[in-house]
C-alpha cells in the first residue's frame, strides 16, 4: 500500500516539524497538518516564513520549499482527515490537573476527541498513527472508540513516538538515530500498515535505522528513553550539589565519567534543572502508570529523579539570595533567558519560570531578557503558576528586549538559557552598568569563571 495522502492533526512542536520533513523528503505525498488554533495555522501559512510559530533553527527553510508545493496548513480537520489515507495524531498531551491522575496522569480528552472526529468523519480505510507521547496501551482505547463509533470502515492503529528534541529538531528529523514503529505484527493488515509507514521514512532514512516493534513496546519505549535521559540530568545535578561542597568541580567529574565508553559523554551538563514539555511530564506518566499496577518501588524511583530536578531549580534560586546578603528584597535581578533550552521559543517548565517565582516571593525586582521568548509569554508563564495576581506579576517584572539593558543597575544576573549571544556579551561593559558588587549567577555553565572573576564580578557556577 502506498500512502498518497498523509493528515496531521496538532501543528505544535512535534506535528509542525515533523510533516515538514515528511513533505520535504517526500513530493510526491501531500502532507496537511491541520490544528483547531486559528492563530497557529495563520503563523504557519504566514507569507513571511520567518513568522512561523515554532522557531526551529532551518526550520523556516524547509517549509520554504515544501509550502504551497506538498505541504498546506489548515484549520479544516474534517477535510483533511476525510481525504488522507495516514492520519498522525500530534496533539498535546498534558499532565492532567484535575480529577483522578491529578498532577500525574497524562490528559487524554485531546486524544480521545481526536478519534471521535476521525471515527466520525472516516469513509474510508485510515491508518492512524499515534505521534504524541501516550501512555502504554493507548491503542487499545483507541482502537476501540474507532471501531464502535466509526462507519465501519478499517482502522489500523500505529504507534510512532517521536524523539526529536526542541532546538535541533530539523538535524534530529533528518539523521534520526532511530525511528521507531509500533503495530500490530500478528496479522497481515498489521504489517501492511508497519510496512506503509517504513516506506514512508524509507524516503531519507535507511532501513536498519527503522525498527519495528509490538504496539506496546512502542509506546512504553519513548517514556523509557525521556526518563532516562531526564535521569541522567538529575543525576548530574545531584552531584553538582556535592560538588559545591567538596571543591570539585561538575564539568571536570562530568568529562571524566562521560569517557568512560559504558556511560558516554551526552546529557552529562550540570544545570539549573531540565526543563521542556516532555521530561516531567512524561516521568510523571509513567510514575501514575507504575503506581496504577501497584509498583510503588518502581514508582518511587522514578519520581526522584523529579524531586532531584525541584530541588535544584529552588536550590539555585536560595544560593542567590543568600549570596546577595540573605535578602533581594527591591534589589533588581537580571535573567538572561526565559526558554527552557536555547535555540527554541519554548518555555514549557522552563526552569526560569520557577527560578523567577522564586525571586518574585523574596520581592526582587526582575528584568528579563530572551532572543526568541516576548513579553506576553513570560508573564502568561508566571500569570499561570497563580502564585500572585496578574496585576502584582506586571508591576515587578520588567521585559527588555536584550542583555545591556537588563544589566543595566543590576545587583545580579543570572543566566538560565544557554544561548550563544549570552557567551559573545561583552561582560567587561555588563560589570560596567551593574551595582557593585556585581553578582553573576551561570545556571548553565556557560562562562568562564577566571575571565569573568578577572573582570571582578562575583561568580557562582552550578556544581564548583
Ligand atoms: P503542542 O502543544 O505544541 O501542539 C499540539 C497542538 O495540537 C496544538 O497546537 C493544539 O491546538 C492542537 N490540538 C489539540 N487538540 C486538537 C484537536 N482536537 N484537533 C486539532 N488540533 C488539536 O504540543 P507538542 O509539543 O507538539 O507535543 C505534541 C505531542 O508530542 C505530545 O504528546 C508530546 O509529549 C509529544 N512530543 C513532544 C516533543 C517536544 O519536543 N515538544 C517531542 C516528542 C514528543
Ligand atoms: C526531550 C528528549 O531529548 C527528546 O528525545 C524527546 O523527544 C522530547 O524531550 P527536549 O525536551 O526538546 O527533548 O530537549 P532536551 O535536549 O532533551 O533537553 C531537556 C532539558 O534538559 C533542557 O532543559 C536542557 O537544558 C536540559 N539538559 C539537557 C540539561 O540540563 N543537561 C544536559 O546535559 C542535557
Amino acid at each position: 500500500m502506498k500512502i498518497k495522502n498523509i493528515c496531521c492533526i496538532g501543528a505544535g512542536y512535534v506535528g509542525g516539524p515533523t510533516m515538514a520533513i515528511i513533505a520535504q523528503k517526500s513530493p510526491e505525498i501531500t502532507v496537511t497538518v491541520v490544528d483547531i488554533n486559528e492563530k497557529r495555522i495563520a503563523a504557519w501559512n504566514d507569507e513571511d516564513v520567518n513568522n512561523i510559530p515554532i522557531y526551529e533553527p532551518g526550520l523556516a527553510d524547509v517549509v520554504a520549499e515544501a509550502r504551497g508545493r506538498n505541504l498546506f496548513f489548515s484549520t479544516d480537520v474534517d477535510k483533511a482527515i476525510d481525504e488522507a489515507d495516514m492520519i498522525f495524531i500530534s496533539v498535546n498531551t498534558p499532565t492532567k490537573t484535575y480529577g483522578i491522575g491529578k498532577g500525574m496522569a497524562a490528559d487524554l480528552k485531546y486524544i480521545e476527541l481526536c478519534a471521535r472526529q476521525i471515527a466520525r468523519v472516516a469513509k474510508t480505510d485510515k491508518i492512524v498513527v499515534e505521534k504524541s507521547t501516550l501512555p502504554v496501551r493507548t491503542a487499545e482505547a483507541l482502537k476501540n472508540i474507532l471501531d464502535n463509533t466509526g462507519n465501519g470502515v478499517n482502522f489500523q492503529i500505529l504507534s510512532n513516538p517521536e524523539f526529536l528534541a526542541e532546538g535541533t529538531a530539523v538535524s534530529d528529523l533528518h539523521k534520526p538515530d532511530r525511528v521507531l514503529i509500533g503495530g500490530d505484527l500478528d496479522t497481515d493488515e498489521g504489517k501492511e500498515a508497519i510496512q506503509a509507514l517504513v516506506d514512508v521514512y524509507a524516503h531519507w532514512v535507511t532501513k536498519d535505522n527503522i525498527l519495528t516493534t509490538n504496539v506496546w513496546s512502542s509506546e512504553l519505549s519513548k517514556l523509557t528513553a525521556n526518563a532516562f535521559l531526564a535521569q541522567r540530568v538529575s543525576s548530574i545535578n545531584a552531584l553538582s550539589e556535592l560538588c559545591e561542597q567538596t571543591g570539585a568541580d561538575i564539568k571536570e567529574v562530568a568529562k571524566a565519567i562521560g569517557m568512560d565508553s559504558r556511560i558516554g559523554p551526552k546529557f552529562l551538563q550540570a544545570s539549573v534543572g531540565f526543563g521542556g514539555s516532555c521530561f516531567q511530564k512524561d516521568i510523571l506518566n509513567l510514575v501514575y502508570i507504575a503506581k496504577s499496577f501497584g509498583l510503588n518501588e518502581v514508582a518511587d524511583y522514578w519520581e526522584q529523579v523529579i524531586i532531584m530536578n525541584d530541588h535544584q531549580k529552588r536550590r539555585f534560586a536560595a544560593k542567590m539570595v543568600k549570596t546577595l546578603y540573605n535578602t533581594v528584597s527591591g534589589k533588581k535581578i537580571a535573567l538572561l533567558g526565559w526558554a527552557f533550552k536555547k535555540d527554541t521559543n519554548d518555555t514549557r517548565e522552563s526552569a526560569a519560570i520557577y527560578v523567577a517565582d522564586y525571586l518574585l516571593i523574596e520581592q526582587a525586582e526582575l528584568v528579563i531578557y530572551d532572543p526568541k521568548v516576548n513579553k506576553e509569554q513570560i508573564l502568561a508563564d508566571l500569570d499561570c503558576l497563580g502564585t500572585r495576581s496578574e496585576e502584582e506579576n506586571r508591576a515587578n517584572i520588567t521585559v527588555v528586549n536584550n542583555a545591556m539593558d537588563a544589566a543595566n543597575d543590576a545587583h545580579a544576573i543570572a543566566i538560565m538559557t544557554e544561548w550563544d549571544e549570552f557567551k559573545a556579551l561583552d561582560w567587561e561593559q555588563v560589570y560596567n552598568d551593574m551595582l557593585k558588587p556585581a553578582f553573576l549567577f551561570d545556571g548553565r555553565r556557560l562562562l568562564d569563571r577566571h575571565e569573568l572573576e578577572a573582570i571582578g564580578f562575583e561568580f557562582y557556577a552550578i556544581g564548583s
